[in-house]
């Protein structure tokens, strides 16, 4: 699968570490955003990532930062994306079967690294649900049902 990670300074450690696993699993990985410990916006990252999948570059991906929220807040400002913050293997197993969700949320402050790769591995292997109920609801997430 092709991956975007993104980060700002206070996930770098995780996003470094995910990003080896990942590769070493035999995903493609794209890394944005911080490239040192020197503070950098998370807005900035999550802008960054989504232009990687707006441009096809990327199949999924996955934003960090300490907590995870405010890069969610960022990234779901963009039209078509859906990003869930998650901090268990089963909120990530729903993200992608019952939201749909491209952009995987996580918090470095929040999870340890092995935690935060289960549920990165939990999202991954997850497969959105073709169920009515389901692709009705993701319409309205989209607003291609109320008219918006
Ligand atoms: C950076 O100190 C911190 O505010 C940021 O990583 C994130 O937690 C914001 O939501």
């Amino acid at each position: 699968m092709k991956l975007v990670l993104g980060s700002d300074h206070a996930a770098l450690d995780l996003r470094h570490f995910l990003a080896e696993r990942l590769e070493s699993e035999g995903h493609t990985v794209i890394q944005v955003g911080a490239s040192s410990p020197d503070s950098y916006d998370y807005p900035d990252a999550a802008d960054a990532a989504v232009k990687v999948l707006n441009f096809g570059e990327a199949d999924l991906g996955i934003l960090i930062c300490g907590t995870g929220i405010g890069i969610s807040i960022r990234a779901n400002r963009h039209p078509g994306v859906r990003a869930a913050l998650c901090t268990t293997e089963f909120m990530a197993t729903m993200a992608r079967e019952h939201n749909h969700a491209n952009i995987l949320c996580l918090g470095a402050r929040v999870l340890g690294t092995e935690q935060a790769a289960f549920v990165v591995r939990a999202f991954l292997t997850a497969t959105p649900s073709d169920g009515p109920r389901h692709l009705a609801r993701i319409q309205k997430i989209d607003g291609r049902i109320n008219g918006e």
